[in-house]
């Protein structure tokens, strides 16, 4: 039996399950495969140079699959000025109609959005930001829980009550489970607390068709929920990466609230981690972002294989529950 929500109705597809945005991950094969799989997956529009460069990309996975896919905008602060409106200009002329944002509300990119018909996942951690997000225009809210990879925010609340506090306080909007889910069993749990869909990043990062080094998706597999780090606490810019040499050393830094990013500037660089991690496969060699559905993770499949699987247990977990309540 289908699962149809708000989510699968709105963007055409087949089964509640999003992977989102990932930096060093998003690329058009990954997406494609994803699509493929019958879930809805996000090219990372900030690895690429400019407009051109992402329409090239969203040409690669249109080639690869008729099925529907989008784009991540994460709207961040850089050193170096990331080309947003050539992004925007492109995923318009793609004609591409999904698109998911993080870091700060998408304002200056809705009118052109909404005017070509494109639809707005915006990811938060709070539900206030939530709020004043859905205020300012965007379709759909995804809410990251302090389980998730990447920037989980200052509040640290989890996702089992961060999750339905947000459909409490926006009944209107679909909402999109994310951080801590990997399995048919949090694809239920994230339904019946009132969820939409649910979004995973860690989980997608082992699969077949992720480009990153096999021996990061081995430790993947090997790391249990007590294998991440939150690095940035002190600038109010946490984020949770892999427990490693790095990522400790980095958060012991950290712990004296004088340091400044300075500080762990050559340990955080995003070029040691590509070296290092993404090229010659040293899980200790750099930052990389993990979540703690780490816990939950034991395979290396192809995308279709994984979202069958996650399909078929929350049959099973369904019917289970339907059996003890009849
Ligand atoms: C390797 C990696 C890179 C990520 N990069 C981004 C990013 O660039 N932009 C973004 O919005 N989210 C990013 N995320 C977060 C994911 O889109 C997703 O919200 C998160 O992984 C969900 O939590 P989970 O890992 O527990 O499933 C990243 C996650 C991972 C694992």
């Amino acid at each position: 039996m289908a699962f149809k929500t708000r989510i699968t109705e709105m963007f055409g597809i087949e089964t509640p399950i999003i992977m989102g945005g990932m930096t060093g991950v998003g690329y058009g094969e990954l997406v494609a495969a994803v699509a493929e799989a019958g879930a809805l997956g996000f090219i990372t529009a900030h690895m690429f140079p400019s407009g051109a460069a992402l329409k090239e990309e969203i040409d690669k996975v249109r080639g690869l699959t008729n099925k529907p896919f989008g784009v991540n905008l994460t709207l961040l602060p850089s050193i170096n000025p990331i080309p947003y409106d050539e992004y925007r200009e492109a995923i318009i002329e793609s004609g591409l109609k999904i698109v998911e944002t993080a870091g700060r509300a998408p304002t200056d990119h809705l009118p052109a959005f909404k005017e070509a018909g494109v639809r707005v996942i915006h990811k938060c951690t709070s539900v206030r930001h939530s709020e004043s997000a859905v205020r300012k225009g965007v379709d759909v809210i995804s809410i990251d829980g302090f389980e998730c990879a990447g920037h989980p925010g200052e509040d640290d609340v989890g996702l089992i009550v961060l999750l339905p506090a947000t459909v409490d306080a926006l009944p209107d909007t679909p909402i999109v489970a994310s951080g801590g889910m990997a399995d048919g069993r949090s694809l239920v749990a994230a339904l019946a607390l009132g969820a939409d869909a649910v979004n995973m990043g860690t989980r997608f990062c082992a699969t077949q068709e992720a480009r990153i080094h096999p021996n990061v998706k081995q430790k993947i597999v090997e790391n249990t929920e007590l294998d991440t780090v939150l690095v940035g606490r002190n600038l109010r810019n946490t984020a949770r990466v892999a427990r490693n040499a790095v990522s400790e050393r980095v958060a012991e830094i950290q712990r004296d609230p004088s340091t400044t990013f300075d500080d762990v500037r050559e340990l955080m660089s995003g070029a040691r981690a590509r070296v290092a991690v993404d090229q010659q496969g040293d899980v200790d060699g750099g930052i990389w972002s993990s979540g703690q559905s780490q816990a939950l993770i034991h395979d290396i499949p192809t995308c279709k294989e994984l979202v069958a699987n996650i399909m078929a247990q929350a049959e099973a977990v369904r019917s289970k529950i339907d059996r003890s309540a009849a």
